[in-house]
């Protein structure tokens, strides 16, 4: 099978490194790539991901048999669809199913008529009547803007004052609407299914840490870090969110005419009364595919494959018994204002350490030299046969890098070894 691979960062450099190693794959192309996925597929300049039409001409210049859509942005705008219009299989959903990821509203409604706990919620078009909410309601309060907001359209309000200030920003900023929300307490965990139609298969658990500093201090980042599996996520739990919210969702989105394929990552909020969904995203986490494909003792290529053609309930998914986990190492600055450019050494002598990754997720080439080209630059990643042994790996890996201008955080994993 000839592959197409769409994007450019750590969490796409964990499906090439998965997808190479299958004796089923032909071409692999990474559409553009980076120095990391450039070691197992060819990389594919000078196309943006925006441009539709030229992805679709291009992968039937190609003969492609299978396109592998890594990131939100062309799922929401409706790539898949492009590509099955022109009978190229893709993984991933629609934009009608991406909604899901795409508008928070979408979701929040969605839920309200199937009786899938997620927190309560109002939707407010104009300032001073969700301000009103906000006061008669008290803090802590969630304020919410619709749309893909790279993770910046929530603010967790601790008291009124803030709330109300994070209501008028989303005004401000030329939001329509605001959704205010419930404060859920609990422990959060992610949970990955793959979804074709109303068929659900499980495809692993992980906690990610969202802040940039130890301790979970500081700004709100795309993730810090993340391992695989969550401990938190009981079997039993795990049944329970997937009975609960995973299948009633793929119902409803087939009885809405717009079945969802792909994978759904659900965010949940493990609360007294049991998990309850934060928000849906359309495509892997990342980092949390750095820690699920090490994981996956299967070919992925065939999953992906049968999960776009319609056919995920004749295939079969299995999982080593070991974890993983994974340290971003990030420029300094980052998530605020950084620089890129700087010199990365010793990546070869962390990647030869006995059970570690190094994901590529902010690099460039320079010469013969690899250099940062983001905020998120690498995810050194750990496998091992407990968490603990997982993460001295990486750490230890981490440790072999020498970035001057990078940081990570030291205590990756500490919820789950506490
Ligand atoms: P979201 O972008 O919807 O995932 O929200 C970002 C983060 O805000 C989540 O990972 C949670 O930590 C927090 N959050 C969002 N909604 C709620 C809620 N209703 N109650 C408590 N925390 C929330
Ligand atoms: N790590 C969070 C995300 O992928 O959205």
């Amino acid at each position: 099978m000839n592959v197409l691979l769409l994007g450019s960062g750590g969490r796409e450099h964990a499906l090439a490194w998965k997808l190479a190693q299958s004796p089923d794959i032909g071409q692999f192309y990474a559409m553009p790539g980076n120095p990391g996925i450039a070691s197992v597929a060819e990389p594919v300049e000078g196309v943006p991901l925006s441009a539709h039409q030229a992805i679709v001409a291009w992968c039937l210049a190609h003969a492609i048999d299978l396109v592998v859509v890594g990131p939100e942005a062309p799922l929401v705008a409706g790539l898949v669809d492009r590509l099955t219009e022109a009978g190229i299989a893709a993984f991933g959903p629609s934009a009608a199913a991406a909604r899901l990821e795409g508008s928070k509203l979408f979701t929040k409604e969605l839920c309200r008529e199937n009786g899938i706990p997620t927190a309560a919620f109002a939707r407010f078009s104009d300032a001073p009547s969700a301000a009103a909410y906000v006061r008669s309601a008290g803090a802590p309060i969630v304020v919410k803007a619709d749309g893909l907001m790279a993770g910046k359209g929530v603010v967790v309000a601790l008291n009124v004052g803030e709330a109300i200030e994070a209501v008028e920003q989303v005004f401000a900023s030329g939001g329509q609407e605001v959704l205010i929300e419930e404060f859920m307490e609990g422990e959060e965990a992610s949970l990955f299914c793959l979804v074709d139609g109303e068929t659900v298969v499980a495809f692993g658990s992980a906690q990610d840490h969202k802040r940039a500093f130890d301790g979970d201090l500081g700004p709100n980042t795309g993730g810090m870090g993340a391992y695989s599996p969550a401990p938190i996520l009981t079997p039993a739990l795990e049944e329970q969110a997937i009975r609960e919210i995973i299948i009633p969702t793929a119902r409803a989105m087939v009885a809405l005419g717009a079945p969802y394929r792909g994978i759904l990552y659900a965010g949940l909020m493990l609360t007294e009364a049991g998990p309850k969904l934060v928000e849906y995203n359309c495509r892997f986490g990342d980092p949390e595919c750095q820690v699920l494909m090490p994981r996956l003792s299967c070919d992925l290529l065939p999953i992906l494959d049968a999960t776009a053609r319609g056919r995920l309930a004749d295939t079969h998914v299995s999982w080593s018994a070991d974890a993983a986990l994974t340290v971003v190492y990030a420029s300094r600055g980052y998530p605020g204002a950084h620089q890129t450019g700087s010199e990365i050494g010793g990546l070869d002598a962390a990647d030869a350490l006995d059970g570690v990754l190094v994901f590529h997720a902010g690099t460039k080439k320079a010469g013969a030299k690899v250099v940062s080209n983001g905020g998120r630059v690498l995810n050194v990643t750990g496998v091992g046969a407990t968490l603990q042994e997982a993460r001295d790996r990486a750490y230890a890996a981490a440790a072999e890098i020498r970035w001057p201008e990078g940081f990570y955080r030291q205590d990756i994993g500490w919820r789950a070894l506490r």
